[in-house]
């Protein structure tokens, strides 16, 4: 799945519940650290603070500078500097609260719709500030389509939760055009077969895999060139999951994917790049299989064993 993760970390994929830490088997070092936590970071959740690893790419897709966000007085989000590269899958994790959701947010200005969320900092998309005043929020969020916790079909058929995106925003002009994009969209989402008898149906009686997979045909179907996923597992089983995390690696051949995920073992199946939040910092960022098995930053460490968050 992961070309780049050690055969153990891979073998974690099994369903079923295991005893030993999946670290452990990755070849992680869990005795005491001799590591150091950036003073910064750890005094004041730092507001000079730097990320451990490497947060710049050649080419990337997005490219961060210095992106605040705060809710009226509480900065959630400082002074974050991270490029995204294309067809990559970048994992975001980091405990409950450290502004992995309100960052994810930033790329597709959907803070823009929380009242008093001001977000501030470069964001450049194909090099286009996504600020820029020329550049319809719409638009936007039809290149760097999101998918959320829990699946959010429209009240409408199946076909129409996939056709709604296309059809407004003038893409497949014509019946047949239309059936296409849907039919496709149906196909690279790994939901063609379960669905096609019923595509009249109503989306919200597919079972809870089934519509986060609508969800997703239905983020393709308007051609995005990023996703953006908010713990798209987590109201899942087990089953459901797996089937979603390898539509996941079948993506990334074609789009840049961003996930926020609480489960480590998920960051190290579909990620090739991984970054570590903590209290609105970026604390470390870099090459998924480095970041859990070799940690630049105690916090990171600390984070990956278990010993916080
Ligand atoms: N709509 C909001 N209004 C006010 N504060 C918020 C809002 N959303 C998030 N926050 C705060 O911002 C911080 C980061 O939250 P969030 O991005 O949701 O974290 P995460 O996704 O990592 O759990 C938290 O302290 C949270 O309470
Ligand atoms: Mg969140």
């Amino acid at each position: 799945m992961n070309d780049h993760v050690p055969g153990e970390m891979r073998a974690t994929r099994a369903l079923t519940p295991r005893a030993r830490h999946p670290l452990e088997d990755a070849g992680l070092n869990l005795r005491p650290s001799s590591r150091k936590a950036s003073s910064a970071l750890l005094e004041s959740a730092g507001e000079e603070a730097t990320t451990s690893g490497t947060a710049t790419l050649p080419d990337p897709v997005f490219s961060c500078r210095d992106v605040n966000v705060s809710y009226g007085t509480k900065l959630a989000v400082r002074n974050v500097r991270l490029d995204i590269g294309r067809k990559e899958v970048l994992a975001m994790i980091g405990p409950s609260g450290c502004g992995k959701s309100t960052f994810l947010r930033c790329l597709n200005r959907m803070n823009d719709t929380i009242p008093g969320a001001r977000v501030s900092g470069q964001i450049l998309l194909d090099g286009r500030d996504i600020h820029d005043r020329e550049l319809d929020p719409v638009t936007l969020r039809a290149r760097v389509g999101m998918v959320f916790q829990k699946p959010n079909p429209f009240p409408k058929s199946i076909y129409e939760n996939v056709a709604y995106g296309p059809r407004s925003h003038g893409l497949g002009k014509g019946p047949a055009a239309l059936d296409e994009i849907v039919f496709t969209s149906l196909q690279r989402a790994g939901l063609w077969d379960e669905v096609k008898d019923r595509l009249h149906g109503p989306g919200t009686g597919l079972s809870g895999g089934q519509q986060q997979r609508l969800c997703i045909a239905r983020t393709i179907a308007v051609q995005p060139d990023v996703i953006l996923m908010d713990e798209p597992c987590s109201a899942l089983d087990p089953v459901a999951t797996a089937r979603v995390e390898d539509l996941i690696d079948q993506l990334r051949q074609n789009y840049a994917i961003v996930i926020v995920t609480h489960s480590m073992q998920q960051a190290a199946r579909v990620s090739q790049r991984t970054a570590y939040f903590h209290l609105g910092n970026l604390v470390e960022v870099g090459a998924t299989p480095r970041i859990f098995t070799n940690p630049r930053n105690r916090l990171t460490e600390d984070y990956i064993t278990g010993r916080f968050g």
